[in-house]
Protein backbone atom coordinates (compact mmCIF):
# COMPACT_ATOMS: atom_id res chain seq x y z
CA UNK A 1 0.00 0.00 0.00
CA UNK A 2 0.84 3.38 -0.67
CA UNK A 3 2.02 5.67 2.61
CA UNK A 4 0.74 8.87 0.20
CA UNK A 5 -2.50 8.25 1.87
CA UNK A 6 -2.73 8.27 6.05
CA UNK A 7 -5.72 7.35 7.92
CA UNK A 8 -6.69 11.16 10.45
CA UNK A 9 -7.52 10.87 13.97
CA UNK A 10 -11.21 12.79 14.38
CA UNK A 11 -11.50 11.27 18.25
CA UNK A 12 -10.35 8.77 20.36
CA UNK A 13 -9.67 5.79 18.71
CA UNK A 14 -11.60 6.97 15.34
CA UNK A 15 -10.10 7.85 12.09
CA UNK A 16 -10.78 9.53 9.25
CA UNK A 17 -10.05 7.06 6.11
CA UNK A 18 -11.76 8.88 3.46
CA UNK A 19 -10.51 10.07 0.49
CA UNK A 20 -10.42 13.39 -1.49
CA UNK A 21 -11.90 14.23 -5.21
CA UNK A 22 -10.16 17.59 -6.19
CA UNK A 23 -11.61 16.76 -9.38
CA UNK A 24 -15.09 16.72 -9.61
CA UNK A 25 -17.28 19.56 -10.89
CA UNK A 26 -20.56 18.37 -11.57
CA UNK A 27 -22.66 16.30 -9.12
CA UNK A 28 -25.44 15.19 -10.79
CA UNK A 29 -26.26 18.42 -11.74
CA UNK A 30 -24.19 20.53 -9.10
CA UNK A 31 -21.72 22.50 -9.97
CA UNK A 32 -18.80 21.28 -7.22
CA UNK A 33 -16.31 23.99 -8.30
CA UNK A 34 -14.36 23.22 -4.88
CA UNK A 35 -14.83 19.00 -5.69
CA UNK A 36 -15.39 17.23 -2.57
CA UNK A 37 -14.34 14.29 0.06
CA UNK A 38 -16.14 10.56 0.62
CA UNK A 39 -15.73 10.58 3.90
CA UNK A 40 -15.32 6.83 5.57
CA UNK A 41 -14.41 6.61 9.13
CA UNK A 42 -12.58 3.78 11.08
CA UNK A 43 -13.79 2.66 14.49
CA UNK A 44 -11.15 1.02 16.81
CA UNK A 45 -13.21 -0.74 18.38
CA UNK A 46 -13.33 -4.90 19.75
CA UNK A 47 -13.80 -5.55 16.67
CA UNK A 48 -12.80 -2.96 14.58
CA UNK A 49 -15.51 -1.51 12.75
CA UNK A 50 -15.61 0.65 9.51
CA UNK A 51 -18.46 3.25 8.80
CA UNK A 52 -19.28 3.74 4.75
CA UNK A 53 -16.84 3.69 2.40
CA UNK A 54 -16.13 5.78 -0.86
CA UNK A 55 -17.00 6.20 -4.80
CA UNK A 56 -15.81 2.77 -6.17
CA UNK A 57 -12.26 4.92 -8.34
CA UNK A 58 -11.09 5.77 -4.74
CA UNK A 59 -11.22 2.31 -2.86
CA UNK A 60 -7.38 2.99 -3.57
CA UNK A 61 -6.87 5.87 -1.26
CA UNK A 62 -9.81 4.37 1.22
CA UNK A 63 -7.68 1.08 1.49
CA UNK A 64 -4.25 2.85 1.78
CA UNK A 65 -5.54 5.40 4.47
CA UNK A 66 -6.83 2.43 6.67
CA UNK A 67 -3.72 0.42 6.28
CA UNK A 68 -1.97 3.25 7.64
CA UNK A 69 -3.67 2.61 11.37
CA UNK A 70 -4.90 -0.98 11.36
CA UNK A 71 -4.53 -4.12 9.11
CA UNK A 72 -7.81 -3.89 6.59
CA UNK A 73 -8.47 -7.74 7.59
CA UNK A 74 -9.00 -6.87 11.18
CA UNK A 75 -12.23 -4.99 10.17
CA UNK A 76 -15.44 -7.44 11.11
CA UNK A 77 -18.32 -5.12 10.95
CA UNK A 78 -18.74 -2.39 8.13
CA UNK A 79 -21.67 -0.14 8.36
CA UNK A 80 -23.63 1.57 5.49
CA UNK A 81 -24.72 4.73 6.32
CA UNK A 82 -26.20 5.53 2.95
CA UNK A 83 -26.65 3.40 -0.69
CA UNK A 84 -25.79 5.82 -2.59
CA UNK A 85 -23.50 5.66 -5.12
CA UNK A 86 -20.47 8.28 -3.62
CA UNK A 87 -20.82 6.17 -0.70
CA UNK A 88 -21.36 2.69 -1.41
CA UNK A 89 -19.77 2.15 -5.04
CA UNK A 90 -17.04 0.86 -3.08
CA UNK A 91 -18.96 -1.41 -0.96
CA UNK A 92 -18.17 -4.61 -2.79
CA UNK A 93 -14.57 -4.05 -3.35
CA UNK A 94 -13.95 -3.53 0.53
CA UNK A 95 -16.08 -6.62 1.18
CA UNK A 96 -14.02 -8.66 -1.28
CA UNK A 97 -10.61 -7.07 0.55
CA UNK A 98 -11.96 -7.07 4.26
CA UNK A 99 -13.94 -9.94 4.34
CA UNK A 100 -15.67 -8.81 6.92
CA UNK A 101 -18.22 -10.90 9.15
CA UNK A 102 -21.25 -8.44 9.11
CA UNK A 103 -22.34 -5.90 7.08
CA UNK A 104 -24.80 -3.43 8.79
CA UNK A 105 -27.77 -1.09 6.79
CA UNK A 106 -30.91 -0.24 7.79
CA UNK A 107 -34.06 -2.28 6.17
CA UNK A 108 -34.46 -0.10 2.77
CA UNK A 109 -30.85 -0.06 3.08
CA UNK A 110 -30.35 -4.01 2.80
CA UNK A 111 -32.79 -3.51 -0.28
CA UNK A 112 -30.63 -0.68 -2.60
CA UNK A 113 -27.57 -2.26 -1.67
CA UNK A 114 -28.86 -5.86 -3.25
CA UNK A 115 -30.65 -3.72 -6.08
CA UNK A 116 -27.17 -1.92 -6.91
CA UNK A 117 -24.95 -4.77 -6.65
CA UNK A 118 -27.43 -8.17 -6.97
CA UNK A 119 -24.72 -9.58 -5.09
CA UNK A 120 -26.70 -12.08 -2.95
CA UNK A 121 -24.81 -11.00 0.02
CA UNK A 122 -26.33 -11.29 3.56
CA UNK A 123 -26.63 -7.28 4.78
CA UNK A 124 -27.78 -7.27 8.60
CA UNK A 125 -30.85 -4.86 9.00
CA UNK A 126 -30.55 -2.72 11.85
CA UNK A 127 -33.63 -0.98 13.27
CA UNK A 128 -34.06 2.77 14.59
CA UNK A 129 -32.54 2.80 18.14
CA UNK A 130 -31.07 -0.55 18.09
CA UNK A 131 -27.69 -0.96 19.49
CA UNK A 132 -24.50 -2.59 18.95
CA UNK A 133 -21.85 -3.04 21.65
CA UNK A 134 -18.53 -3.01 20.74
CA UNK A 135 -16.44 -4.09 23.76
CA UNK A 136 -16.46 -1.25 25.70
CA UNK A 137 -17.99 1.24 23.21
CA UNK A 138 -21.50 1.24 21.37
CA UNK A 139 -23.09 2.69 18.45
CA UNK A 140 -26.74 3.55 17.89
CA UNK A 141 -27.88 3.31 14.76
CA UNK A 142 -30.76 6.39 13.64
CA UNK A 143 -33.12 5.63 11.00
CA UNK A 144 -33.10 9.06 8.96
CA UNK A 145 -36.03 7.92 5.98
CA UNK A 146 -35.90 10.46 3.52
CA UNK A 147 -32.47 12.75 4.73
CA UNK A 148 -31.78 12.65 2.16
CA UNK A 149 -32.43 9.14 0.48
CA UNK A 150 -35.37 6.23 2.37
CA UNK A 151 -32.37 4.23 2.97
CA UNK A 152 -30.01 6.75 5.22
CA UNK A 153 -29.73 6.48 8.29
CA UNK A 154 -26.79 7.84 11.21
CA UNK A 155 -24.60 6.49 13.86
CA UNK A 156 -24.21 7.25 16.93
CA UNK A 157 -21.06 6.67 18.71
CA UNK A 158 -20.66 6.42 22.79
CA UNK A 159 -18.22 7.11 24.79
CA UNK A 160 -17.09 10.28 22.15
CA UNK A 161 -20.26 11.63 21.14
CA UNK A 162 -19.58 11.05 17.30
CA UNK A 163 -22.46 11.21 14.87
CA UNK A 164 -21.49 9.74 11.89
CA UNK A 165 -24.41 11.98 9.95
CA UNK A 166 -24.05 10.34 6.05
CA UNK A 167 -24.75 13.53 3.61
CA UNK A 168 -26.84 15.52 6.61
CA UNK A 169 -24.55 18.34 7.60
CA UNK A 170 -22.29 17.90 5.01
CA UNK A 171 -20.64 19.83 1.92
CA UNK A 172 -18.99 19.67 -1.80
CA UNK A 173 -15.55 20.97 -0.10
CA UNK A 174 -11.81 19.32 -1.38
CA UNK A 175 -9.49 20.45 1.16
CA UNK A 176 -6.39 19.50 3.12
CA UNK A 177 -8.17 20.88 5.78
CA UNK A 178 -10.23 17.98 7.70
CA UNK A 179 -12.14 19.94 10.64
CA UNK A 180 -14.37 22.87 10.32
CA UNK A 181 -12.43 25.26 12.28
CA UNK A 182 -9.60 25.14 9.76
CA UNK A 183 -11.62 26.40 7.14
CA UNK A 184 -12.52 30.31 6.46
CA UNK A 185 -15.85 30.80 8.22
CA UNK A 186 -17.06 32.14 4.98
CA UNK A 187 -16.11 28.94 3.06
CA UNK A 188 -17.83 27.18 5.22
CA UNK A 189 -20.90 29.03 5.29
CA UNK A 190 -21.75 29.16 1.52
CA UNK A 191 -20.59 26.15 1.09
CA UNK A 192 -22.57 24.29 3.53
CA UNK A 193 -25.28 26.78 2.26
CA UNK A 194 -24.91 25.37 -1.24
CA UNK A 195 -25.17 21.82 -0.28
CA UNK A 196 -28.56 22.36 1.84
CA UNK A 197 -29.87 24.35 -0.92
CA UNK A 198 -29.23 21.58 -3.96
CA UNK A 199 -29.59 18.24 -2.01
CA UNK A 200 -31.76 18.32 1.30
CA UNK A 201 -34.14 21.60 0.88
CA UNK A 202 -36.81 19.52 -0.74
CA UNK A 203 -36.50 17.73 2.80
CA UNK A 204 -36.56 20.08 4.77
CA UNK A 205 -39.54 18.84 6.92
CA UNK A 206 -37.42 15.48 7.54
CA UNK A 207 -34.60 18.14 8.84
CA UNK A 208 -36.88 19.65 11.05
CA UNK A 209 -38.32 16.80 12.96
CA UNK A 210 -34.58 15.10 13.04
CA UNK A 211 -34.01 18.18 14.74
CA UNK A 212 -37.13 17.59 17.19
CA UNK A 213 -36.06 14.00 18.14
CA UNK A 214 -32.04 14.47 18.68
CA UNK A 215 -33.65 16.97 21.04
CA UNK A 216 -35.79 14.63 22.43
CA UNK A 217 -33.61 12.16 23.03
CA UNK A 218 -31.11 14.57 24.89
CA UNK A 219 -28.38 13.68 21.50
CA UNK A 220 -25.80 16.12 22.21
CA UNK A 221 -22.78 15.25 19.65
CA UNK A 222 -19.18 16.66 20.26
CA UNK A 223 -18.35 15.95 17.12
CA UNK A 224 -20.55 15.75 13.88
CA UNK A 225 -18.59 13.51 10.93
CA UNK A 226 -20.41 14.01 7.57
CA UNK A 227 -19.66 12.20 4.49
CA UNK A 228 -18.79 14.79 2.07
CA UNK A 229 -16.45 17.90 4.08
CA UNK A 230 -14.70 18.97 6.66
CA UNK A 231 -15.67 17.46 9.95
CA UNK A 232 -17.69 19.44 13.07
CA UNK A 233 -14.93 18.91 15.89
CA UNK A 234 -15.62 22.23 17.62
CA UNK A 235 -18.87 23.95 18.18
CA UNK A 236 -20.97 21.31 15.78
CA UNK A 237 -24.12 23.48 17.08
CA UNK A 238 -23.27 25.98 14.64
CA UNK A 239 -24.37 23.35 11.12
CA UNK A 240 -27.29 22.40 13.31
CA UNK A 241 -28.54 25.84 14.26
CA UNK A 242 -27.93 26.61 10.40
CA UNK A 243 -29.97 23.54 9.06
CA UNK A 244 -32.71 24.62 11.73
CA UNK A 245 -32.76 28.01 10.23
CA UNK A 246 -32.72 26.70 6.44
CA UNK A 247 -35.61 24.27 7.41
CA UNK A 248 -38.01 27.00 8.46
CA UNK A 249 -37.32 29.21 4.85
CA UNK A 250 -38.95 32.24 6.45
CA UNK A 251 -40.10 35.07 4.67
CA UNK A 252 -37.06 36.96 3.91
CA UNK A 253 -36.31 40.90 2.06
CA UNK A 254 -33.93 39.04 -0.51
CA UNK A 255 -34.91 38.90 -4.29
CA UNK A 256 -33.66 36.96 -6.64
CA UNK A 257 -34.25 38.48 -10.40
CA UNK A 258 -33.92 34.90 -12.76
CA UNK A 259 -34.05 35.77 -16.58
CA UNK A 260 -32.21 35.24 -19.85
CA UNK A 261 -32.15 37.36 -23.04
CA UNK A 262 -31.74 36.92 -26.99
CA UNK A 263 -31.37 40.80 -27.32
CA UNK A 264 -30.68 42.61 -24.61
CA UNK A 265 -34.72 43.29 -23.77
CA UNK A 266 -35.45 40.96 -21.16
CA UNK A 267 -32.21 42.27 -19.87
CA UNK A 268 -33.22 45.89 -20.00
CA UNK A 269 -36.61 44.51 -18.25
CA UNK A 270 -34.78 42.81 -15.49
CA UNK A 271 -32.47 45.76 -14.66
CA UNK A 272 -35.56 47.92 -14.49
CA UNK A 273 -37.19 45.51 -12.30
CA UNK A 274 -34.24 45.28 -10.00
CA UNK A 275 -34.15 48.74 -9.27
CA UNK A 276 -37.52 48.71 -8.30
CA UNK A 277 -37.12 45.94 -6.04
CA UNK A 278 -34.17 48.20 -4.38
CA UNK A 279 -35.78 51.31 -4.26
CA UNK A 280 -39.17 49.35 -2.49
CA UNK A 281 -36.55 48.07 0.17
CA UNK A 282 -35.67 44.43 -0.93
CA UNK A 283 -32.11 43.79 0.51
CA UNK A 284 -30.29 42.18 -1.43
CA UNK A 285 -31.32 42.09 -4.91
CA UNK A 286 -29.32 39.71 -6.73
CA UNK A 287 -30.12 39.37 -10.99
CA UNK A 288 -28.75 36.51 -12.26
CA UNK A 289 -28.91 35.73 -16.14
CA UNK A 290 -29.12 32.16 -16.82
CA UNK A 291 -26.38 32.68 -20.13
CA UNK A 292 -23.89 33.23 -16.92
CA UNK A 293 -24.93 31.85 -13.97
CA UNK A 294 -25.49 27.77 -12.70
CA UNK A 295 -28.67 26.69 -12.08
CA UNK A 296 -26.95 25.20 -8.74
CA UNK A 297 -26.22 29.01 -7.70
CA UNK A 298 -29.39 30.34 -8.04
CA UNK A 299 -30.87 27.44 -6.30
CA UNK A 300 -28.40 28.48 -3.34
CA UNK A 301 -29.09 32.30 -3.60
CA UNK A 302 -32.51 31.22 -3.31
CA UNK A 303 -32.07 29.44 0.04
CA UNK A 304 -32.62 32.67 2.00
CA UNK A 305 -34.63 34.62 -0.41
CA UNK A 306 -38.27 35.92 -0.15
CA UNK A 307 -39.07 36.24 -3.91
CA UNK A 308 -38.65 35.17 -7.38
CA UNK A 309 -39.29 37.16 -10.21
CA UNK A 310 -38.28 35.21 -13.38
CA UNK A 311 -37.74 36.18 -16.74
CA UNK A 312 -37.55 34.89 -20.52
CA UNK A 313 -37.82 36.12 -24.29
CA UNK A 314 -39.77 33.81 -26.46
CA UNK A 315 -38.24 31.64 -28.69
CA UNK A 316 -40.17 28.88 -31.04
CA UNK A 317 -43.41 29.83 -29.17
CA UNK A 318 -41.92 28.87 -25.39
CA UNK A 319 -39.43 29.32 -23.02
CA UNK A 320 -36.06 30.28 -23.31
CA UNK A 321 -34.08 26.55 -23.01
CA UNK A 322 -31.55 28.28 -19.74
CA UNK A 323 -34.96 29.00 -18.26
CA UNK A 324 -36.49 26.22 -18.62
CA UNK A 325 -33.79 24.18 -17.35
CA UNK A 326 -33.50 26.64 -14.28
CA UNK A 327 -37.34 26.10 -13.54
CA UNK A 328 -36.88 22.00 -13.81
CA UNK A 329 -34.38 21.95 -11.79
CA UNK A 330 -36.15 24.70 -8.98
CA UNK A 331 -39.19 22.86 -9.43
CA UNK A 332 -37.35 19.54 -7.85
CA UNK A 333 -36.20 21.47 -4.49
CA UNK A 334 -39.42 22.71 -3.93
CA UNK A 335 -38.48 26.24 -1.77
CA UNK A 336 -41.53 27.15 -0.54
CA UNK A 337 -42.42 30.81 0.89
CA UNK A 338 -41.63 32.64 -2.14
CA UNK A 339 -43.36 35.19 -4.02
CA UNK A 340 -43.05 36.34 -7.67
CA UNK A 341 -43.67 37.72 -10.87
CA UNK A 342 -43.06 36.68 -14.54
CA UNK A 343 -41.66 38.89 -17.32
CA UNK A 344 -39.96 38.82 -20.58
CA UNK A 345 -40.25 40.90 -23.76
CA UNK A 346 -41.45 39.16 -27.66
CA UNK A 347 -41.62 39.19 -31.16
CA UNK A 348 -44.72 37.71 -32.05
CA UNK A 349 -46.58 36.14 -30.10
CA UNK A 350 -44.68 36.19 -26.45
CA UNK A 351 -45.72 32.63 -24.81
CA UNK A 352 -43.05 32.70 -22.73
CA UNK A 353 -44.05 34.74 -20.10
CA UNK A 354 -47.52 32.74 -19.10
CA UNK A 355 -45.30 29.71 -19.27
CA UNK A 356 -42.89 31.05 -16.36
CA UNK A 357 -46.38 31.90 -14.89
CA UNK A 358 -47.36 28.74 -14.67
CA UNK A 359 -44.20 27.22 -13.82
CA UNK A 360 -44.12 29.72 -10.95
CA UNK A 361 -47.20 28.58 -9.71
CA UNK A 362 -46.80 25.02 -9.84
CA UNK A 363 -43.70 25.25 -7.60
CA UNK A 364 -46.04 27.45 -5.40
CA UNK A 365 -44.81 30.72 -5.56
CA UNK A 366 -46.79 33.14 -4.46
CA UNK A 367 -47.64 35.30 -7.42
CA UNK A 368 -48.44 38.49 -6.16
CA UNK A 369 -48.14 41.03 -9.48
CA UNK A 370 -49.37 40.81 -13.32
CA UNK A 371 -47.18 39.08 -15.63
CA UNK A 372 -45.04 41.62 -17.73
CA UNK A 373 -44.61 41.62 -20.86
CA UNK A 374 -43.17 43.88 -23.54
CA UNK A 375 -43.39 44.15 -27.63
CA UNK A 376 -39.54 44.16 -28.95
CA UNK A 377 -37.68 46.97 -26.49
CA UNK A 378 -38.80 48.51 -23.74
CA UNK A 379 -39.73 51.69 -23.96
CA UNK A 380 -38.94 54.71 -20.80
CA UNK A 381 -42.88 53.80 -20.03
CA UNK A 382 -42.31 49.56 -20.70
CA UNK A 383 -39.25 50.37 -17.93
CA UNK A 384 -41.16 51.99 -15.80
CA UNK A 385 -43.68 49.34 -15.50
CA UNK A 386 -40.70 47.73 -15.02
CA UNK A 387 -39.75 49.44 -11.43
CA UNK A 388 -43.13 49.51 -10.72
CA UNK A 389 -43.54 45.65 -10.78
CA UNK A 390 -40.17 45.49 -8.30
CA UNK A 391 -41.45 47.98 -5.88
CA UNK A 392 -44.20 46.02 -5.49
CA UNK A 393 -43.03 42.31 -5.03
CA UNK A 394 -40.49 44.80 -2.47
CA UNK A 395 -43.35 46.03 -0.62
CA UNK A 396 -45.06 42.45 -0.05
CA UNK A 397 -42.11 40.84 0.42
CA UNK A 398 -41.72 43.05 3.58
CA UNK A 399 -44.72 42.70 4.69
CA UNK A 400 -44.40 38.78 5.01
CA UNK A 401 -41.10 39.22 6.41
CA UNK A 402 -42.35 41.73 9.02
CA UNK A 403 -45.19 39.05 9.79
CA UNK A 404 -42.89 36.76 10.12
CA UNK A 405 -42.61 34.91 13.85
FE1 LIG B 1 -23.28 11.78 -0.82
FE2 LIG B 1 -26.58 10.94 -1.08
O1 LIG B 1 -24.75 10.79 -1.37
Amino acid sequence: MSDAYQAVPIADRVWWVGAIDWSIRDFHGYATRQGTTYNAYLVQADPVVLIDTVKAPFMDEMLARIASVVDPAKIRYIVSNHAEMDHSGGLPRAVEAIRPDKVFASANGVKALEAQFHWGRAVDAVKDGQELRLGDVTLRFLETRMLHWPDSMMTYLVPGDVLFSQDGFGMHLASVERFADEVPTDVLYAEAAKYYANILLPLSSFVTKLLARVAEMNLAPKIIAPDHGPVYRKDPGWIVKQYAKWAAQKPTRKAVVAFDTMWGSTEAMARAIGEGLAAGGASPVRLLPMHASHRSDVATELLEAGALVAGSPTINNTIFPTMGDLLAYLGGLRRTNLVGAAFGSYGWSGEAVGRIEERLKAMEVEIVADALKVLYVPDSSALDRCRALGSHVAAVMKGRAAAAP
